[in-house]
């Protein structure tokens, strides 16, 4: 569906968790989060009638996200509903890769069609000290399983800062000799992002351009988001840039998020948006919920101003509870 700007929606993300495994130092306090209690969280019959309603009105992908979305149980349960919702074309997810390992089978069975990976280093101490965990070893272990899935789309999500500066070109490396997609994600000032210092898209092209040559325009791989791509000289795969800052790309926005509270959310950084939940608890009919959504769509923000000052009515949640 169109919203007030003529921007076509069909993309949905929702968080399935506030929950995650690690602690990154720019999404989740160190000390954690007081956990939400089951009765305030969509059940997956709940998320698979939304995205019945969602897919009526031209919704076409589906990305679960978190917090870490394999933190909640059966996740491969809610894949396999939303595969048999008619009109749903991908489905994906988000993940800091903990736990591919283990699950990636029956998310595979279920339907599956990409997985995105965070990870900001390969330097064991950096990630320790960026995640808070000493897992780097359990993250790679999930990428190299997904790698070897055919036709699965897979793509490395890193977030450059200082703490990872000397990680750029090793991770952009992983691309050289498989169809793996790394991105960069220049930081946003969304909760705990706000206080850390980003490196832009130009800084780290620079770094790339130095280590492997001039980079090349390449097709981008399967998937509807803002990732610009580049490739090198003798890559199989690509690198890619998420560079809300330093490039809007507010215009070409085709998505909207739903909380794993139920909350509709209609941009990043605004809290616009409408408590499905709160409908779904009152018995609201399907048309009801169709005639909702597509109002709070119709509504959707113009645009983030991450380049301005605060203004009432931004986003006090930190990004677990959004799912980014
Ligand atoms: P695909 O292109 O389908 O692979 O998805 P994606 O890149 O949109 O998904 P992913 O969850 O991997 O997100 C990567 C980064 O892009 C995260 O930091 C998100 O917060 C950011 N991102 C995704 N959508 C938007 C958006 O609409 N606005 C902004 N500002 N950032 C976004
Ligand atoms: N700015 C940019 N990206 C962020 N992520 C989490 N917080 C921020 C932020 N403030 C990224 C994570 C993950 C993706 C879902 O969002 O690293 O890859
Ligand atoms: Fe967890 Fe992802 Fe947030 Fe890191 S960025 S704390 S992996 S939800």
């Amino acid at each position: 569906m169109l919203d007030q700007f003529q921007r076509e929606i069909h993309y949905l993300r929702i968080s399935v968790t506030d929950r995650c495994n690690l602690r990154c130092v720019y999404c989740m306090p160190e000390s954690g989060v007081e956990c939400l209690p089951h009765s305030a969280i969509l059940t997956y019959e709940q998320i698979a009638r939304l995205v019945e309603q969602f897919a009526a009105l031209g919704v076409t992908h589906i990305r679960l996200t978190g917090g870490e979305p394999l933190v909640r149980p059966q996740l491969h349960k809610l894949v396999a509903a939303i595969r048999a919702v008619p009109g749903i074309q991908r489905i994906t997810l988000t993940t800091n890769g903990i736990l591919l390992s283990q699950q990636l089978p029956q998310l595979l069975e279920a339907g599956i069609d990409g997985v995105n990976i965070s990870l900001d280093t390969l330097d064991r101490q950096q990630f320790a000290a960026i995640t808070r965990r000493d897992l780097l070893l359990e993250t790679l272990s999930g990428l190299e399983v997904a790698l070897g899935v055919p036709g699965l789309t897979v793509k490395v999500n890193c977030v450059p800062t200082e703490a990872n500066r000397d990680q750029l070109v090793p991770l952009a490396a992983l691309a050289k000799d498989r169809d793996l997609s790394v991105r960069f994600i220049e930081m946003m000032p969304i909760g705990l992002g706000r206080n850390l210092g980003r490196l832009t898209q130009e800084e780290v092209l620079a770094q790339l351009t130095d280590a492997f040559g001039a980079p090349l325009d390449c097709p981008p791989p399967p998937g509807a988001g803002p990732s610009t791509y580049r490739t090198f000289p003798g890559f199989t795969g690509r690198v890619g840039f998420i560079s809300a800052v330093s490039h809007q790309f507010c215009h070409n926005c085709n998505r909207v998020r739903l909380t794993a509270t139920g909350y509709l959310k209609t941009c990043l950084q605004y809290e616009t948006g409408r408590d499905l939940k709160a409908l779904l608890d009152g018995g609201a009919s399907d048309d009801e919920l169709r005639r909702v959504i597509a109002e709070t769509i119709r509504q959707k923000p113009a645009s983030h101003h991450f380049s301005t000052a605060a203004q009432s009515g931004d986003e006090a949640m930190n990004m677990h509870q959004i799912g980014g």
